[in-house]
């Protein structure tokens, strides 16, 4: 990330009464605080023992019996329980990646990933670049919360390069339809990433990665190397959970809570925000709204801050990491519905604002320039 961005950022958590369209977090108020809260209570003295590095064996089995329910015959000791999505990444590129290998990766990209491949030594490419590597989010992307056309699948399974397949919004479509993965088609070269983060909170870190069969044994030794085995508490917890609640009820109360949150966003943007473009998700946390104007979006963030609201610059979703032409993430997940029409309207008069200085600068820039060449 752009420390500009980070240090922007953080300083409007210290300013009161801006409201935020950034960060793509998911509701705080979904979080299940009693079920967890009696889960914990009921865990024993072996939640806070040591576990195998693959993870806790409920855990395995409720990850391949959802995928099974996929069509995709993934067996439990194909699954390693990791610390987060992320983690599960870094063990993917780890095990499929080298040094200064190429990876595809979407124009549009989570800014995570892009930076946990750049500091793996691995470099960015475009999707239809030829490599043997591709990062795909195949069902629900973020940050533009809609699913790879289909013939853009269909070209990544007629490919026959490994794919890092990361489904962590997979059950937050809100048409509730789950598809069969790439790896039930392709389980031989497809690293399978999922999460509990965004379906029930991010703070257990508790991630899953399926690996070919092949790779079972390094992708166990590699999680031992890096921290011997995901938290043993979280993981107990999240069993204890899921063997006293209905998963599949909260996924579909969670659907429709997020629908409405984009319906909102989606209504502010076309009336008071008319010179984006977007498409209207189809899942996730968040939309991809570009314009065609020029500029520095780091710039744009803190005339935004000034107004009031923050959101995310599209440079940090772009492998080039270029600010132009302008693009943002705009995340509805964790903004309260009634803010959405206020936070939107300062978005706008800020973009104005933005628009117009850049405009005022320009002729005086061009003539700064036209001197400095005589
Ligand atoms: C597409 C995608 N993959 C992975 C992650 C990382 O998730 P986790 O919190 O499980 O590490 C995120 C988090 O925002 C994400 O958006």
């Amino acid at each position: 990330m752009d420390t500009r961005i980070d240090r922007l950022q953080r300083l409007c958590v210290t300013k009161p009464g801006v409201l935020s369209l950034a960060g793509g977090l998911p509701a705080a108020e979904t979080f299940p605080l009693s079920s967890l809260a009696r889960a914990l209570g009921s865990a024993g003295r072996d939640a806070l023992q040591y576990d195998w590095p693959e993870g806790r064996q409920a855990l395995r089995t409720f990850v391949a019996e959802r995928l099974q329910r996929r069509g995709a015959k993934v067996d439990a000791d194909e699954v390693l329980i990791t610390s987060g999505a992320q983690q599960a990444l870094d063990i993917a590129v780890q095990l499929c990646g080298r040094d200064g290998q190429a990876i595809r990766v979407p124009a549009a990209c989570y800014p995570g990933a892009l930076e946990l491949f750049t500091a793996r030594g691995i470099e960015l490419v475009a999707e239809t670049a030829p490599a043997e590597l591709t990062y795909t989010m195949p069902l629900v992307a973020n940050p533009s919360g809609l699913p790879l056309p289909l013939r853009a699948r269909a070209a990544l399974l007629a490919d026959p390069g490994m794919l890092i397949e990361d489904d962590a919004y997979a059950d937050l479509r809100f048409d509730g339809r789950t598809p069969p993965p790439l790896l039930a088609s392709a389980p031989e070269r497809v690293f399978y990433v999922g999460t509990f983060s965004k379906t029930l909170c991010p703070g257990l870190r508790v991630g899953w990665l399926v690996v070919p069969k092949r790779a079972r044994r390094s992708a166990r030794y590699a999680k031992r190397v890096i921290d011997l085995q995901a938290n043993t508490l979280a993981q107990r917890v999240l069993e204890g959970y899921l063997a006293s609640e209905d998963f599949d009820e909260r996924l579909t109360w969670l659907r429709s809570f997020y629908a409405r949150r984009a319906d909102m966003l989606v209504s502010a943007l076309r009336r008071l925000l008319p010179s984006f473009s977007f498409r209207e998700p189809e899942g996730g946390f968040s939309i991809w709204a570009t314009s065609e104007e020029g500029g520095d979006d780091v710039e744009l963030l803190a005339t935004a801050l000034r107004h009031g609201v923050t959101v995310d610059p599209g440079r940090d979703f772009r492998p080039s990491g270029e600010s132009e032409p302008i693009a943002l993430r705009l995340a509805f997940s964790s903004i309260q519905p009634g803010a959405v029409f206020e936070a939107v309207g300062r978005l706008a008069r800020a973009f104005h604002a933005f628009v117009h200085a850049r405009r005022r600068s320009e002729p005086s820039a061009r003539q700064e320039a036209r001197v400095s060449e005589r």
